[in-house]
C-alpha cells in the first residue's frame, strides 16, 4: 500500500526541496508547488540555487537577487548563490563588515569557494536553512511559512543534503559544527522538511528517481514526499479508440507516433509504480494546449490540486 499525502498535511511542512534530473520539469513543478501553497494562503518563497534565475523567468519578475522579492498574492523570490552567502556568514561570525572587506572581499573568494569541496553546497543548504528557522529561533513568527527549493538536478542536490553530515563527522567542535547539526536538525525532521522527485515517462529520468528516491531515504535520510510523474501523454483518444488505431493498422506518421508515445507513458508509469510501491506517485499530462512556462504552471498546479484533494476534475 502507497503512502498517500493531502494537501493540507504537505503544506504543514516548513521546506520543500525539488529534485530530479536535468530537464524533467523542476522549475516548472517547483513554481506550480508555490502557485497551490499560495493558493492555500500560505506565504511562501521559492528559492533559485545555483545562480540561475528560471524561476524569475517564468514569473516575468525583474532583478531577483540575494533578498526575497515580494512579486505577487503571497508569493516572493529569491536568488541565492554562493559567494553572497559566504559574506553572510563570516559576517554573522565576526561582525564586521569593514574586517571582511579587508580579508575576503577579493576574486580569490570565488576561487576558493569553487575549488573547495562542498563548500558552495554547505553554504547555500546553510542559507536556505536560515530562511527557514531565522525567525523561529528568535522567537519571532517566521516570514514565510514555506520554503520551496528549486534545487540543483540529482547529483548536486545529493551533496546539498549530505554536505552537513561530511562536516559533522570532520570538525569536532566549534560554531561550523554547530550550525552543521542544526542543517540536519531541520532537513532530516520528516515534519518540516520534504523532498519531491519529479521524473518524466522515460528510461534514464526513471531509473534516476529511482536510485534519488532511495539515496534520499537511505543516505541523506531526508522525507521523500510524492513522486511526480510529469509530461505524461495524455489520452485524448481513450483507450478503446487507441485499440481501434492499432487494429486498423493506420500507417499514419502522427497517429503512430501519438500511438508510441502514449505506450511509452504507459510502460514508464508501470515501471515507476512498480519499483516505487510505497510512494504516491502524482500524474500530471503533458500540457500541449499552452506556450508559455507560466501558463504551463498553472496547469500543473491544478493537476496537483486535483490529485492531492482528492477533487475529480
Ligand atoms: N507538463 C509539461 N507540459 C509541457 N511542457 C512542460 C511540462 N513540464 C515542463 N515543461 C517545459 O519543459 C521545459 C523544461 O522544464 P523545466 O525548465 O522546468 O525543467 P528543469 O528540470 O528545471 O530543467 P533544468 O534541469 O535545466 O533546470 C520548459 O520549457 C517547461 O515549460
Ligand atoms: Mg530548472
Amino acid at each position: 500500500m502507497s503512502q498517500r499525502w493531502e494537501l493540507n498535511g504537505l503544506l504543514q511542512r516548513r521546506l520543500w526541496i525539488v529534485t530530479g534530473k536535468g530537464g524533467v520539469g523542476k522549475t516548472t513543478i517547483a513554481a506550480a508547488l508555490g502557485m497551490m501553497a499560495s493558493r492555500q494562503g500560505l506565504k511562501t518563497l521559492l528559492v533559485e540555487t545555483h545562480g540561475l534565475s528560471h524561476l524569475a523567468e517564468l514569473f516575468e519578475v525583474p532583478e531577483v537577487g540575494y533578498e526575497p522579492k515580494s512579486f505577487k498574492n503571497g508569493l516572493s523570490l529569491i536568488r541565492l548563490d554562493p559567494e553572497a552567502a559566504f559574506e553572510e556568514y563570516v559576517l554573522r561570525q565576526i561582525k564586521f563588515q569593514f574586517l571582511y572587506n579587508a580579508v575576503f572581499n577579493n576574486k580569490y573568494v570565488k576561487h576558493f569557494i569553487d575549488a573547495a569541496p562542498g563548500l558552495a553546497e554547505l553554504l547555500t543548504i546553510g542559507k536556505i536553512w536560515s530562511l527557514v528557522e531565522d525567525e523561529a529561533r528568535k522567537g519571532k513568527k517566521p516570514e514565510f511559512d514555506l520554503v520551496i527549493v528549486d534545487a540543483p538536478s540529482t547529483g548536486h542536490s545529493l551533496s546539498l543534503l549530505t554536505v552537513p553530515q561530511v562536516v559533522v563527522d570532520a570538525v569536532r567542535v566549534g560554531p561550523l559544527k554547530n550550525n552543521a547539526q542544526e542543517i540536519l536538525a531541520l532537513i532530516r525532521d520528516p515534519l518540516k522538511t520534504l523532498t519531491w522527485v519529479v521524473t518524466l515517462p522515460e528510461e534514464m529520468p526513471v531509473n534516476e528517481a529511482v536510485e534519488m528516491e532511495e539515496k534520499l531515504e537511505n543516505q541523506a535520510k531526508v522525507a521523500v514526499g510524492p513522486i511526480v510523474l510529469n509530461s505524461l501523454w495524455p489520452q485524448v483518444l481513450g483507450k478503446d479508440s487507441l485499440q481501434e488505431l492499432k487494429k486498423a493498422k493506420i500507417e499514419n506518421p502522427m497517429v503512430h507516433l501519438y500511438r508510441q508515445r502514449v505506450d511509452q507513458s504507459d510502460f514508464y508509469r508501470e515501471k515507476l509504480q512498480e519499483r516505487l510501491k510505497k510512494r504516491q506517485i502524482l500524474e500530471l499530462p503533458l500540457i500541449y494546449q499552452q506556450k508559455s512556462p507560466i501558463r504551463i504552471a498553472e496547469a500543473l498546479c491544478e493537476a496537483m490540486r486535483t490529485q492531492l484533494m482528492g477533487v475529480k476534475p
